[in-house]
Formats: C-alpha cells, sequence, structure tokens
C-alpha cells in the first residue's frame, strides 16, 4: 500500500513539514499507538524509576531549536523517545507504581485523548462547541449518579451541575473564589463593606488548599495564619469537629466572618475521611451560637482520590453528610481508568461560582447569551478548554459502571493483601488504618530504619513507594515517619504485590543487618 501522504503531496504549502496533512495522520497514528502499546506492555520489566542523572538529557538535547524541518524525522524521532526520553521517565502506569496517589490511563481513555486531540475545539463558551458542553453537563451528571450524589448537585436542580477541572488544586481554587464572592455579597447585603474572612482546613489537608488561600490573596505565604486556620486531627489524620467548632466560634467572637471550610476525603498521607456530617453540626453549632440559622460559609469536600471508590456502594458511607456541602471534587484521572488531567467538580451553588468567575467581554457575547446554556468559562480560572468530557464518555461507554467498581474493588483486594504481609511480619507495623487501597507501614523502632529502607528501594528502582509523616502528637511533638504503599495503578495486580513485598523484605534484610 502506498504511504498516505503520497496522495495528497498537493495538498501540502511550501513551507509544511513532510508530515501534516490529514492523510498523514492514520499512518502515524498508527506508529504512536505501536509505540504505546510495546510501551506499555514493556513495563512489566522496567524499572520503575529513571536512573538519577540531573542533567542528563539537557546535556543530549541541542541548544538551539531546529531551523527548518527534518526531511522525515519520524524514525529519528522514535529512536530519540527510546533512547533519550523514556530512560528519564518515572513510569507513572508502571503496575509496580506505588508512591503518591496512582495516575490511570486505559485505552479507551487514550483514544480519547487522540480525538479530542485531532477534534481540536476550545469550548470555552456553549456556543464555540455545544455538543463539548452538552456532553461535559451529561457524563458529570451520570457521575453524579455513579458516585450517589443527590440529585442537588447535578443539572436537575436550578442552581447546581458539574464540570470538569484540570486537578483537584483548581477545584479548591475555584471553590474558594466562589465561597468570597459569597460571603462578601452577603456582608454588603448587611451593610459591612470590609470584612475578615477565616478559612478552616485540617492539618492533614492537601497543600492546595492553602495555595488556593495564597492565590486569592488570602495568605501571603505557606505560614500565614491571617485568615487561614488549620485544624488538628487525630492520630489518623481525620480533623476534629469539636476542634473546628471551636476554632469558627473564636472567630465569630472576633468578628471575622467564617467563610469557606475544605473537608477532606482520603488525606493525602494516610487517605484518613473527614466525618462530613460531624464537621457540618460542628460549624453550624457554633455558627447558632452567634444567632446564625446555620454555617454560613461555604463547605467544599476534596475527595480527589478516595472518591472514585464511591462508584462502589460499599464505600459511600464517606459522603454521608454531603447534602450539606456546597462543592465537591473528585479526580477521575487518579484512581478511574480515565488519563491525566481530569478531576470532577460539583457545585449546589453555581450563581456564587459564575458570579465570582464571569466577566463578558465584547468579544465573548454571542446569540446564545439569551438562551439557559451553560458556558464553562464562567465555572473556572482559564478561558479555554479542553473537550476532556471525551475521556468520561469513553471510559464509560467501554467499562460500564461495572467495570469500575471491578477496578477499584480489584485494587483494594490488592491493598488488603498487602496489608496482610505487613502485619504478618513481625519487623514492621500497618501506622495508620486503611481507609481503601493505601497501605501506610514502616519498619519498627527509630525512623532512621525506614527512611534507609525507602532509599534502599528507590536505589533499586524496582517499585517506587513514597512517604510522609503521620499526624503530630500531643503537644505537637512531629509525626513518625511512614511509608505509604498507594496501590491504583491501572496494571497492577495481586502478583505485583507479592513481588513487590518480596522486594521489600529483601530491602529490609539489609537495612536491618546494618543496623544490627
Ligand atoms: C486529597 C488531595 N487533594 C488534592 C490533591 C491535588 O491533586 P491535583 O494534582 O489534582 O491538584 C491531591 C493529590 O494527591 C490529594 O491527594
Amino acid at each position: 500500500m502506498p504511504h498516505p501522504s503520497s496522495h495528497s503531496g498537493h495538498d501540502r504549502g511550501p513551507t509544511e513539514p513532510a508530515s501534516n496533512t490529514p492523510a498523514d495522520l492514520p499512518h502515524l497514528a498508527q506508529q504512536a499507538a505501536a509505540f504505546l502499546a510495546d510501551y506499555l506492555t514493556s513495563l512489566e520489566r522496567r524499572p520503575v524509576l529513571p536512573e538519577p542523572h540531573p542533567g542528563r538529557l539537557l546535556e543530549r538535547l541541542p541548544s538551539l531549536p531546529p531551523e527548518v524541518p527534518e526531511a522525515d524525522p519520524w524514525a529519528a524521532i522514535y529512536e530519540d523517545l527510546d533512547r533519550l526520553i523514556v530512560p528519564g521517565l518515572t513510569h507513572w502506569q508502571s503496575p509496580r507504581f506505588f508512591g503518591y496517589f496512582p495516575c490511570n490511563h486505559s485505552v479507551p481513555a487514550i483514544v480519547a485523548e487522540l480525538l479530542s486531540a485531532g477534534l481540536n475545539v476550545n469550548a470555552m463558551l456553549w456556543a464555540t462547541s455545544p455538543a463539548a458542553t452538552e456532553l461535559e453537563q451529561r457524563t458529570l451528571d451520570w457521575f453524579a449518579h455513579a458516585f450517589g450524589l443527590p440529585e442537588s448537585f447535578t443539572f436537575a436542580a436550578t442552581n447546581a451541575g458539574g464540570c470538569i477541572q484540570g486537578t483537584a488544586s483548581e477545584a479548591t481554587l475555584a471553590a474558594l473564589c466562589a465561597a468570597r464572592h459569597r460571603a462578601r455579597a452577603a456582608a454588603r447585603a448587611r451593610g459591612r463593606t470590609t470584612v475578615h474572612l477565616t478559612l478552616y482546613t485540617s492539618e492533614q489537608a492537601h497543600s492546595s488548599v492553602t495555595k488556593a488561600a495564597m492565590i486569592a490573596g488570602l495568605a501571603d505565604g505557606p505560614e500565614d495564619r491571617t485568615h487561614l486556620r488549620l485544624i488538628p486531627t487525630d492520630p489518623a489524620g481525620a480533623i476534629l469537629a469539636e476542634a473546628l467548632g471551636q476554632s469558627v466560634r473564636a472567630d465569630l467572637a472576633g468578628g471575622l466572618v467564617p467563610a469557606f471550610a475544605t473537608l477532606t476525603v482520603g488525606t493525602t498521607g494516610t487517605e484518613a475521611v473527614d466525618s462530613i456530617a460531624a464537621c457540618v453540626r460542628a460549624l453550624d453549632d457554633a455558627a447558632r451560637a452567634f444567632g446564625h440559622e446555620r454555617f454560613p460559609g461555604w463547605v467544599h469536600v476534596d475527595a480527589a482520590f478516595t472518591g472514585a471508590a464511591l462508584v462502589c456502594p460499599e464505600f459511600r458511607r464517606f459522603f454521608s453528610g454531603i447534602e450539606r456541602a456546597d462543592s465537591v471534587c473528585i479526580n477521575p484521572h487518579k484512581w478511574l481508568l480515565t488519563n491525566f488531567d481530569c478531576d470532577l467538580f460539583w457545585t449546589r451553588d453555581r450563581a456564587a461560582l459564575t458570579g465570582a468567575l464571569s466577566i463578558t467581554p465584547e468579544y465573548l457575547r454571542t446569540a446564545s447569551d439569551a438562551a439557559d446554556v451553560v458556558n464553562y468559562r464562567d465555572w473556572q480560572v482559564p478561558l479555554g478548554r479542553r473537550f476532556r468530557a471525551l475521556k468520561l464518555w469513553l471510559v464509560l461507554r467501554c467499562f460500564g459502571l461495572s467495570g469500575l467498581r471491578e477496578h477499584i474493588r480489584g485494587h483494594v483486594a490488592c491493598a488488603e493483601r498487602f496489608e496482610s504481609l505487613v502485619r504478618a511480619d513481625p519487623r514492621f507495623e500497618i501506622t495508620a488504618p486503611r481507609t481503601t487501597s493505601l497501605v501506610c507501614f514502616r519498619l519498627c523502632g527509630e525512623d532512621g530504619r525506614s527512611e534507609r529502607l525507602l532509599s534502599e528501594l528507590n536505589a533499586e528502582r524496582h517499585v517506587l513507594l513514597s512517604h510522609t509523616r503521620l499526624p503530630s502528637g500531643p503537644g505537637g511533638t512531629p509525626g513518625r515517619y511512614t511509608l505509604r504503599c498507594a496501590i491504583g495503578a491501572t496494571l497492577t495486580r495481586q502478583r505485583h504485590i507479592d513481588e513487590t513485598w518480596a522486594h521489600i523484605t529483601r530491602a529490609a534484610d539489609r537495612v536491618l543487618r546494618h543496623s544490627a
């Protein structure tokens, strides 16, 4: 068969590269797909981590960009990918990747990314691609149903609905902007022109909450507590609802305006779950003591990782009380077979969100403004937006909710197995209760042992785990060092757990021999 581009050379402009006509696409996409299929298959035998050589790629890349197109670049590009790029990657899709939280992929989602790149629409307004907006609305409603969210978060409600944000950090920032908008509007309505807003989250919340405060001008840096309160947690890492209530009371007593509380369902450190119901009760009680009907601020629930598990009814208890939240976010790109990036964000108060983020210069006015359409540019920080709903649509159609449940339950079973292996070895201890698929553990004894164990494992590069510190103890004593085994990579199966445990115990033998 002749190369497809040979049919269409006449379509090419004089300065265009040798592979930029639609007819070039099938062959080149097939080549890329074959490369990726080989890559994903190879992950079973590759080390997870690259060799640590800072500057190695920089040394090998020319310092100036190509001035003219390469005549036939593709063979050289794939050679360079193999030789220069892939060896410098951390293989997040490896079945032995257990660090941080996972970053899922699936073949349908990869194909959806390709389709989205090819269609390459900018769905900033409904009018700039109605189907992209409406597919997003419908898939967000589907996922609300999948997670058991109340209808009050969906487009069936008059002032609610969901959208895709790039990341959970962006979702939290959007929620904070909406909260600030609503709190200031309420204060203005009471005749107050200047208000001191206060924000609450736990000491174990993700750093993106503090960062959102920094971006929103409500913290001058990570340590600034002028507006932000970090509430202590129990030893497992869940916020102390009573301490949250006390903090709100103290601020109300001082004439401040509690505006935003972020609760975490699945903390990054230990996957601890804040009790939404208990926290809302504590917030309401505090507010009632000062004459409010209930907590007037915005409650945001960050369920970036653990929220994925709610496709399984047995985990829905983590959202008990969610009907009182103003917004919630969950990342399918972490654990629901959907390629990065894709955070799902729902709010029950669209008007506050769009009130905070909407601005309409003349060049963005369209005839559809008068109609009741959703313009997603008003729900996020950037104007432009990719067609990411395609990923959700293809994932749901190809796996169904039953496939997603199987995916989650398979990894939870892997985590149960890993936990039982840890418990059966008296040299180790489990350091936090397991919520779904994150197992926190360490070598018994001084912290240095576990630190050395992690550096041994990383030096071997065969498995990747990460670490954190447990919540601080009474009187602020620093929390103990702990290892984290976060199970959820798309390709991870039970055999990888056994293999990983064998690696860990061999490395532990070496560490303990040295420290004996
Ligand atoms: C609980 C929680 N929230 C937020 C984030 C930040 O996620 P993103 O990278 O989507 O901003 C993480 C990341 O692991 C997380 O665990």
